[in-house]
């Protein structure tokens, strides 16, 4: 579904702040699979996943998407296949709007007839219906602006928008970083249910090793640009969480 063939991505190339931030990574990511990636501070996890987003583009190598190749595909030009929910809850929505607003919004970026949704009483449902699902209440308050919400609350609504239509890939980068543990398992648990309700082929880097162990079928450690540990479906259901703390000692 998502292969990356010997992918470099090289900061500041020549210069004295040069950084080579993904040296070599070949990865194939199956349909509907879902890779935990875990690995220390500025060992290329963002540059990885900004790369399948088309936010960065690799110096060298080469990446396809459901068989197309996407190498110079700016990020406009993939958003259609793409969600994204980053680890900033002030990221991803428009604080002033209301979150049925934010809805349409995200239902017009991704379809290419998009004028035709105006806000009536079946799209006022659907939303509500969504909504709802996550058992916060926040069904009851969609005139309510985005930017009044609890960074929990915008998160688990932004994990909602952004596969609010047929997307492929979802992609997780510290989702639940900034929000206390109570949130951040609404948010890891509506994200599961969402990536095996859609079908997604989904991507989720997290320090939180409880939830790499707990969520995805497939985990690499990365490290210094590389992949340093591949560990697969199969492995990973004799792996123990105590292993993975390991990986990092
Ligand atoms: N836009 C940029 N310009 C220059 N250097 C960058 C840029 N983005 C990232 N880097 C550098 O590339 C390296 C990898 O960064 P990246 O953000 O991919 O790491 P990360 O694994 O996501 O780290 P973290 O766990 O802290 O989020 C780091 O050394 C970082 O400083
Ligand atoms: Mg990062």
């Amino acid at each position: 579904m998502i292969t990356f063939s010997n992918i470099h991505k090289t900061y500041n190339p020549g210069k004295p702040n040069q950084v080579n931030a993904v040296n070599g990574i070949t990865l194939d990511i199956k349909d509907q699979e879902f890779l935990v990636i875990v690995g220390s501070n500025g060992s290329g996890k963002t540059t990885l996943l900004d790369m399948v987003a088309g936010s960065v583009l690799p110096t060298s190598g080469s990446i396809t998407i459901d068989g197309g190749d996407v190498t110079r595909l700016r990020d406009y030009q993939r958003s259609k296949w793409i969600a994204r929910v980053f680890q900033n809850p002030l990221s991803g929505t428009a604080s002033e709007l209301s979150i049925l607003d934010n809805f349409r919004l995200a239902a017009i970026r991704t379809r290419s007839k998009g004028l035709g949704i105006g806000i009536n009483d079946t799209f006022k449902n659907q939303v509500k219906e969504k909504i709802s699902t996550l058992g916060l209440g926040l069904e009851n308050k969609i005139y309510q602006q985005m930017g009044t919400l609890s960074g929990g609350q915008r998160q688990a609504l932004t994990l909602l928008m952004s596969v609010m239509d047929s997307c492929k890939v979802l992609l997780l980068d510290e989702p639940t970083a900034a929000l206390d543990p109570r949130s951040a398992d609404v948010v890891m648990r509506t994200a599961d249910e969402l990536i095996r309700d859609y079908r997604l082929t989904s991507i989720l880097i997290t320090h939180n090793l409880k939830d790499a162990f707990t969520y995805g079928n497939r985990i690499i450690l990365m490290g210094e640009g590389q992949v340093k540990k591949d560990i697969s479906a199969d492995d990973k259901k004799n792996l123990k969480q105590a292993d993975l703390f390991d990986w990092f000692s």
